[in-house]
């Protein structure tokens, strides 16, 4: 049989390592889709070195591709919304198929593109938008495709990870981690992405719409970063038993869906809370099967051409197949979608860790106790420390139970207007993922 033709757009990191992937293994992939994969075009702005591209034509225009009648499948790594969303929407439009690793577009745009390649009766594939190499999306879709999904909650970008750990481990600077996090192509083109949690967002808005069955809605997911993030606060939770992760919590409620990323404290003997580096991780857990955990290498060159090369064998294997029956984008049939809403961060549940700075006098922590039971806010621990000689003021540590957030904000707000309580107290939330 023919070789299947493809079109790669964009040849940087995971373009390259895509194209090096599928010549490398070239015979394995080949015995595993059925038929050949052709690299028969790239478009790339500039030459990477990274990368022999012998004699594969080579085009400075991403929509040549789009618009090559020799291609069967469009593969998008160019990343961004614009030029990306219309490469895409225009290879749809001329019959192909499609595979990316952008995680913006599908979170900003997939509603769009779906219904598109449903009409034309084409294949988007995504699976290494989401977790670098983890076939997390795969796992969901079909794996447990006989759960109802009660959470996902995951470390779901790399580098923030990668920040997280390094200053934990090695006391090593922000800055210098997030640098280096560059250097090794792991952070976005907009390192903010990263950090302040944009990046996760799009990739868990892609996995809640995969595990309950409702349409991407990025617009209501919650985001808060890991730039205010203090090594007192790192130390303070490890003496408590926990670490702090960035975490990607979604969770199907009575009310609606909690989408939400924040740092977090995670009891350390948990295995999630020992993924370090540039690792992901991403439990997932269902009526029936329980707590699952999926793990693995979640940015980076090979490991996202790992993705990319799967996806593509699943186009050729499904290429034959009648497009009412292949595997739905959003794993639910799309006139099965339901508009369960999902929640503002107001109405999201969680555990907090509170620190207050507060000053060396008596009755302090009797007024922070009543503000707290004042609003059904049960403390779980608290920890003083002596007062600190520079301002000699006592940082106080409190972990409560579960409370919705509402209740906190309006507990932080009386805690902040005590005369004896100085500055912004401290707020992270709490998962137990138990
Ligand atoms: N910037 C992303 C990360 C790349 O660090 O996880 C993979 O999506």
């Amino acid at each position: 049989m023919k070789p299947v033709k493809v079109g790669i757009c964009g040849l940087g990191t995971v373009g390259s390592g895509t194209f090096n992937v599928l010549k490398r293994n070239a015979e394995e992939i080949a015995r595993r889709a059925g038929r050949g994969i052709e690299v028969a075009q790239i478009a790339q702005r500039r030459p990477n070195p990274q990368c022999d591209t012998g004699s594969t034509p080579i085009t400075a225009e991403v929509l040549a591709v789009a618009d090559n009648p020799e291609i069967d499948v469009v593969v998008e790594l160019i990343g961004g919304y614009t030029l990306a969303r219309e490469l895409v929407l225009r290879a749809i439009a001329n019959g192909k198929h499609v595979v990316t690793a952008n995680k913006a577009l599908i979170a900003v745009h997939g509603n769009e593109i779906f219904a598109k390649a449903r009409e034309q009766g084409v294949i988007v594939a995504f699976e290494a938008s989401v977790a670098g190499g983890i076939p997390v999306i795969k796992a969901l879709r079909e794996g447990l495709a006989a759960n109802r999904i009660n959470w996902v909650a995951g470390i779901i970008n790399g580098t923030g990870n990668f920040i997280l750990s390094e200053m934990r481990e090695k006391d090593r600077t922000f800055p210098d981690v997030l640098a280096e996090a560059q250097a090794l192509g792991y952070a976005e083109a907009d390192p903010t992405f990263d950090v302040e949690g944009i990046d996760a967002a799009h990739k868990l808005t892609i996995l809640a719409s995969i595990a309950f069955g409702i349409p991407l809605q990025f617009d209501k997911a919650y985001t808060e970063g890991i730039t205010r993030l203090t090594t007192a606060d790192v130390g303070y939770a490890e003496a408590l038993g926990y670490r702090i992760k960035h975490l990607g919590v979604a969770r199907s409620t009575d009310q609606g869906i909690e989408l939400r990323v924040h740092p977090t404290l995670i009891p350390a003997d948990r295995l999630i809370a020992n993924v370090n580096g540039v690792m992901n991780a991403v439990m997932v857990n269902g009526d029936a099967v329980g707590s699952t955990l999926f793990y693995g290498a979640g940015a980076g060159q090979e490991p996202t051409a790992s993705a990319v090369v799967a996806d593509l064998v699943d186009v050729v294997r499904a290429m034959t197949s009648d497009p009412e029956n292949r595997v739905p984008h959003l794993a639910f049939q799309p006139d099965a979608l339901s508009d369960h809403p999902v929640l503002s961060i107001e109405a999201c549940e969680s555990a907090y860790y509170l620190r207050i700075q507060a000053k060396d006098h008596p009755g302090v922590l009797a007024q922070v106790a009543s503000i707290l039971s004042a609003r059904g806010i049960n403390i779980e621990s608290i920890m003083q420390k002596e007062a600190e000689e520079h301002d000699g003021l006592v940082p106080m540590i409190l972990l409560t139970h579960r409370v919705t957030e509402r209740h906190m904000v309006e507990a932080i707000t009386a805690l902040e207007a005590l005369d004896d309580v100085v500055g912004d107290v401290v707020r992270i939330r709490v998962e137990h993922l138990n």
